[in-house]
């Protein structure tokens, strides 16, 4: 059994939205936080964990985000007759290895579990991370990193899971797990967006996954789930029904739904506090703003 996990997938090929008309012009993932795109995030937890190959499933109007990663000779040579090392160092990292990053195309918004089938070829028969870039988590060991040595010990499938409260269980896939609550959990069910009241538990599925080949199997039926769309959700259940090898992992870290305005702007200031470039003229407005509302109320 291989559990060495070197191939993760990164479905960027929603129509965002919920960021319209933003993403009307530029794609969701390359939406900054403080500096960086989110979709930098990502790949730089993805590295972390040791990913050695980065499959991108794209959408039209996504071509921002293949140029992102390219190399940019000339900028980079103007950095560099300009003595701007620091800044050149900043260009870099964004480059990857020729070869490491491979693009296929949903054709269609059909949904989550329909972007992953899409790259089959390129997954072929090994385990694999799905990384959803919306879902930024800002933790000391990156969670996927987190993840990969939990999946080690298990196989099989895992789920990055965290506790939401009950009247949210609705908008995400939820777990159904013994009450024994550890880090990892054993799943024996899990269902896409439960309806109100119906939910299994308040452990809720976010963008972070090791899945099995298998999975892909299950999604080969192209079987329309919550909401109309193909969901990987349906397809990680099938897979407990068949072999009973889904376990859910309660990362530590916190989240930030970054597809969401709310969680973009907390993740905003979040990042911008932890920055010590930023941190005390950020402070110094944020206290001027709550100080000014208050004294408006
Ligand atoms: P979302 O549910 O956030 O959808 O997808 P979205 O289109 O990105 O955004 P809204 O809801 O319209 O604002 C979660 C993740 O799954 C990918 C998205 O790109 C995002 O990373 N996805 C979703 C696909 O790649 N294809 C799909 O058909 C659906």
């Amino acid at each position: 059994m291989q559990y060495k996990v070197k191939k993760a997938v990164f479905p960027v090929a929603g129509q965002g939205t919920r960021f319209l008309p933003a993403t009307k012009a530029v794609p969701k993932e390359i939406m900054t936080l403080v500096d960086r795109p989110l979709i930098q995030y990502a790949i730089d937890e993805a590295r972390a964990a040791g990913i050695e190959e980065f499959i991108f499933v794209t959408s039209r109007g996504k071509g921002a985000l293949e140029d992102y990663f390219d190399h940019a000779p000339e900028l980079e040579a103007s950095l560099q007759a300009k003595g701007k090392t620091a800044l050149l160092e900043t260009l870099r990292s964004t480059y990857m290895d020729s070869g490491a990053i491979a693009y296929v195309r949903q054709h269609q918004a059909l949904g989550l579990g329909h972007a992953v089938w899409c790259a089959r070829h390129l997954i072929g028969d090994e385990p694999f991370a799905v990384l959803l870039p919306d879902d930024v988590i800002a933790a000391d060991k990156p969670c996927l990193q987190q993840m990969v040595e939990a999946y080690a010990e298990t196989g099989g499938n895992m789920v990055a899971a965290m506790e939401v409260p009950q009247e949210k269980a609705s908008s995400y896939g939820v777990l159904d797990v013994p009450t024994a609550i550890s880090s990892v959990m054993p799943v024996r069910g899990m269902v896409e967006k439960p309806a109100p009241g119906t939910e299994p538990s308040n452990l809720a599925v976010i963008g972070r996954y090791i899945l099995s080949p298998q999975v892909l199997t299950h999604l080969d039926g192209q079987k329309r789930g919550a909401g109309g769309e193909i969901q990987l959700t349906d397809a990680i259940a099938q897979e407990i029904t068949r072999a009973n090898n889904v376990h859910g992992y309660r990362f530590e870290g916190q989240r930030y739904d970054c597809g969401s305005k709310a969680g973009f702007l907390q993740a905003t200031l979040a990042f911008g506090l932890a920055r010590d470039d930023l941190r005390d003229e950020l402070e110094e407005f944020l206290f001027d703003m709550v100080a000014m509302r208050q004294a408006a109320q």
